[in-house]
Parts: C-alpha cells; structure tokens; sequence
C-alpha cells in the first residue's frame, strides 16, 4: 500500500520524482523518501510527512541528477519514523531499495543477515533485501545474478526497486503480487506502482507480471523472468486517460471533483459496450452459482447488485465481502465469481479470485484500472472507463460499478425472460436520464447540502437507514462519512430499528432516512412507518424523499426533497446526496479529505 517511482533519462530526475510520487499519494501518505544518484555516491533523502512537505525539509529538489528511485508509505511493518521510511541502503551504501508488499519470511533472513554482520537501521520487512544484494554481489560482482539470488528467497509480495552505484545508468525492478509497470518515453524511461506515476511525461507503459524483472536505462529495457531466467517479450500498453483529467482542475479537492464528475462517468459507463457486457451476461446465465465480491465501498456495489438482480433479473446472486470468501468458500468448478475493483489491486479481492480459481471456478470483474491485477486474471473482465479516481475515497467508480451492474441485471433479465423488451427499453430511458438529474441536483442542491452539513458538523452519531435496495445505499453512505469525516455513521436496514436500535434513539442520535418514491408504495410505507419510530423517540430524522408535493414538517425533522424519478435511479441519486453530504461535513470539521486518516486507496496488504 506504498507508492513507488524512479526515472532514469533527464537531467532534472528529483523534479520529475517528485511530480511521481506525488501522483501516487493517494496509495499511502505518512512518509516518504528519494534515492538519487550521484557522482560519488548515492544521495538518500527521506522523512516523515506528506511528498511536499518531505521535499521542502530535506530540499530535495537542489540535487540535479540524471537516475533516482522514490517511494511515499502508508506504513505496515514499523512505526511511522524517519528510519522506517524508504529508501534503505545497505551496510556499503551502495545499493539503495524501495518496496511495496510485504516480505513475509523476513525475520529469518533478517536474523541470518544479522548473524552475518549486516547492521540494520529499522522495523521494516524491506530492509533486508539492500543487505541480500550486497552480500550477493561480494561473492558474484555481478547485479543481475545478485538481484535473481535475491529475488529467489524472498516470500511475500513486492513490486520493489533499487538502484546501485555499481551501475550508476540503470534501474533495477522486480514483482510479484503487486502492481509494477515501466514508462517508455523517448528520452526518459520511468518505473511506477501504477500509470500516475509517469502519465505527465509518457502513455506508453509495460505491465510487469508476476515473477518478472526489469533492467531499466535511458534508452531502453529488458525484461526477465526471475524464476525461468528466460527473456520476456513485452507489448506497450496504450493508456487511454490522459494527465488533466488527473488532476484537481479547479475544485478544492479531488473528492469534490470526482463527485462532480459523475455525469460523465455514468455517460462512460453507459457507453461500454454491448458486446463486453454480453459476455459476462454469458457467464452469470450459465453458472448454477454466482457470487458476487469486493470490499469496503466495492462490497456495498456488490449489496446493491444482488438486490437489483433480484428485482430485476429474478435471479438471486448474494454479495460476499471479499475478506471472508474465503472462509465461506462458496465457489466450486460450476460457479462464476464476479469481483467489483476500482484499482484492481484489493489484496482481499485478489485472494477471493484466487480462491474462486483455486476451485475451478470462472471468474469475471467490473474494474477502472486497465492493466491491473484484477483486470488481467480474470476470465471475463469489464473495464469500467471511469477515468482516475484519484481521492482515497471512492464516489464516481462507485457509481459507475452500480451502472454497469444494473445494465447487467436488465440484460440478464431480457435473455431469462423475466423482463419484457418494453420493460427493458423503459428502464434504460431511466439510467440514460440519470447525467442530467446528476448535473442539476449538483448545481442546485450543493449550497442547501453544504448549509446542513455545516449546522450538522458536530453530531456525534449517525444513522442511515434504508430498506430494500436503499439498505446498501445507507451503508455505503454511512462509509463515506466515517471515512472522511471520522464521525461515527451506522448503516442498517429499517428493519433493524425495532430488534434493538430503537433503545438507542434520543434526541443526541441523529438520522437519515432514504425513502423510496411513493410510488414504490410498499417501501415507501414500510419506510415512513420507520421514520414515525424514531420520531415518537424524539430522533432527529433528516429525511431524503422525492415528495415534491408532500413536505411534511411534521414527520422530519429537516427534509432534502429532490424531483420526481424513475425508482432505478432514485437510489443512485440519493447516494450522490450522501457523497455531497460526508464531504461537506467533513471540510466544515477541516478534515484531511483527499487523504482521510488510515485509509489508503489500494490496499495491496492482508
Ligand atoms: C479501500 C479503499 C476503499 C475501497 C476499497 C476497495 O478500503 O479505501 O475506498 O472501496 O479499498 O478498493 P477497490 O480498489 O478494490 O475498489
């Protein structure tokens, strides 16, 4: 969950380290360092706090150099120190390493390396791999036999990589598990956790695949597998996103960027194409069992899927929260596993494909990242096109995933029968309408959202609430604002209020209720009659209806109204309420929003 960079080509590499690593903040952001080299020696500076901040204190930008590698952490192993930030150097100094993964066996290679004589300066798994290449290079004076030696005993995940001043033009890489590509530029060759790394200087990159490595200099690469010794021919991926859309374009944060952008990305996700999802529709109709997977805010895409597949496809498909796939290990060699990623990258998500795999089942993704792990493992994947998300927190490929899923669903529904080609046509009207009640309940609402939030900041309690598919929008609303306001947010079914909760309801716990369109009338009532339970308990209930007629003082304590919808949209566009609603409370509680504390975009760790 690091991020990790180097360049090797211009003059200017700190410059060009630090746009690098800045771009991949997002994967961890407690401290971070650089590795230059330099005429005499190689130049290591490195400290706790944000790239900025880093590169301000130790003044890294002063030192002009030609290679250098750079990492910013989101710590796992060891205390967030400037000794357990990367890079780290062997006993010699010659050899400087960055890594993102975790080295399992290292506290045995540790202990043999200490025993030996190797002095170690920190915590971390990562520190013993400076001193392998060191000792490995005293017997063999050789890098490339020294870096294979190396990789051979190393257990884990890595996407590592070091520099040396034995061969001061080059840089070494290597990955197993985590994500690695190379940037090929003209004049300049770049290393990178993933294509933010380099996307201001190059599109053309190489996917590093598991057990490979790569020897990088100015004016080219090679690429070898570590375990076969064999040479690997690598195509060069296109990428198709392009360095502005990366970047903040005026908004004060990506959080508010990304949310703002949702118009166009439900566009994009409406624009993949038929034939993609066809296959996939493929898949679920001939698997005796479906599951669907993913984690955090993918897990409640995941939730929403399998309500709107019932409603609309009759076909029951539970979501399992990718961490527990594999106790529960449903999978068998008649299943299809549809895994739901923004990165790509989710170690939990990984392990249940794998497991899924493990058992002979197929596997199918709905994912942003192109080139990812996910992506590429997977019998059947489906590239979301939601652009980079580049806020920890996850709104717009959230979003997207639940449009691709819904048009899924309907397409399954169509093929089984269950719906009717007039239904069909009548819900994609609905979905095709949702950009533009995005972009107006945006433009109009912001302001009413902002000042609720704002007089709302200090509430110490939340709860969401929401029945049927709204339940899994309440969820994933009460994350958002856990996430980036750090205040404490419940997700529930209504249902759940009078099997307990309600012993909780005062005047200090505060709610909010989505309620459906009254014309999904069962709902509807079942979900007001909820509201009236909190309300005859002296709750707070900020209630989020589309009653453009009905405003009912009475009943909620604060109303949101929004325009009549279609009930497909009408949770979706309560969703976006919700991001609006986290993010506002979280700048009027001046949190740290594109970067919210312990939370890191990628979680590439168990
Ligand atoms: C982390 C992120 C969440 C994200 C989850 C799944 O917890 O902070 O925002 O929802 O991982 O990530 P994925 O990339 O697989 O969608």
């Amino acid at each position: 969950m690091c991020g990790i960079t180097g360049a090797v080509g211009l003059k200017d590499i700190s410059n060009v380290l630090f746009d690098g690593i800045r771009n991949l903040e997002y994967r961890g952001y407690d401290s971070c360092g650089v590795a230059l080299m330099n005429r005499n020696s190689i130049i290591v500076k490195k400290n706790v706090g944000g790239v900025g901040d880093v590169y301000q204190k130790e003044n890294i930008l002063r030192h002009s150099t030609h290679l250098g590698i750079a990492h910013t952490r989101w710590a796992t192993h060891g205390q967030v120190t400037r000794n357990n930030t990367h890079p780290f150097l062997s006993c010699d100094k010659k050899f400087a390493v960055i890594h993102n993964g975790i080295i399992s066996n290292y506290r045995d290679l540790k202990t043999r390396l200490q025993k030996e004589g190797h002095r170690f300066d920190s915590d971390t798994d990562t520190e013993v791999i400076p001193h392998l290449l060191e000792k490995f290079y005293q017997k063999t004076s050789d890098i490339e036999a020294s870096f294979v030696q190396t990789l051979n005993l190393l257990e884990g995940t890595f996407a590592l990589a070091f520099i040396t001043h034995h061969q001061p033009d080059q840089i070494y890489c290597a990955k197993r598990e985590s994500p690695l590509l190379l940037g090929i530029g003209d004049e300049v060759k770049f290393i990178g956790s993933d294509f933010n790394a380099f996307i201001d200087h190059t599109k053309n990159a190489v996917i590093i695949d598991d057990d490979e490595y790569a020897i990088v200099s100015k004016d080219g690469y090679t690429v070898k597998n570590f375990v076969t010794n064999q040479e690997v021919e690598k195509p060069i991926t296109r990428i198709e996103w392009d360095s502005e859309t990366s970047k903040k374009g005026g908004y004060p944060h990506y959080m508010l960027k990304e949310i703002y952008e949702q118009p166009q990305t439900v566009v994009k996700a409406l624009e993949v194409e038929e034939k993609t999802l066809n296959r996939l529709v493929d898949m679920i109709h001939k698997s005796k069992s479906v599951q669907l997977v993913g984690v955090g805010t993918t897990y409640y895409v995941a939730m929403y899927a399998n309500y709107i597949f019932s409603a609309l496809a009759g076909r029951y498909i539970p979501a399992i929260s990718s961490d527990e796939f594999v106790s529960l290990s449903p999978a068998d060699k008649n299943s299809f596993v549809l895994a739901v990623s923004q990165s790509g990258e989710t170690y939990d998500t990984l392990s249940a494909l794998k497991h899924a795999k493990s058992k002979g089942a197929k596997t199918g993704a709905i994912v942003n990242v192109m080139g990812s792990s996910i992506s590429r493992m997977v019998d059947c994947p489906v590239l979301q096109g939601s652009g980079p998300e580049i806020c920890v927190i996850s709104t717009k490929a959230a979003l997207a995933q639940m449009i691709l899923l819904t048009r899924t669903a309907l397409k399954l529904g169509l093929k089984d029968k269950k719906l009717t080609q007039k239904a069909y046509n009548g819900f994609m009207k609905s979905l095709k309408s949702l950009p533009d009640i995005i972009e107006a309940l945006l433009n109009e609402r912001s302001g009413f959202i902002h000042r609720i939030a704002h007089q709302h900041r200090n509430v110490k309690n939340w709860l969401y609430l929401g029945r049927g598919v709204y339940y899994p929008i309440a969820l994933e609303s009460a994350l958002k604002m856990k996430e980036v306001a750090y205040v404490h947010a419940e997700g529930m079914p209504c249902g759940f209020l009078k099997h307990g909760t309600l012993a909780m309801i005062d005047p200090d716990i505060y709610s909010i209720v989505f309620i459906p369109p009254n014309s999904e009338k069962v709902l509807y009532q079942a979900t007001l009659a909820s509201v009236e339970e909190i309300r005859a308990r002296s709750g707070f209930v900020l209630g989020i209806h589309f009653d453009e007629r009905n405003r009912n003082p009475d009943l909620f304590s604060e109303e949101l109204i929004l325009p009549p919808v279609p009930p497909v949209i009408a949770p979706l566009i309560q969703m976006v309420i919700a991001q609006l609603f986290a993010y506002f409370t979280a700048t009027s509680l001046k949190r740290n929003v594109d970067k919210p504390r312990s939370l890191a975009k990628s979680v590439t760790v168990g």
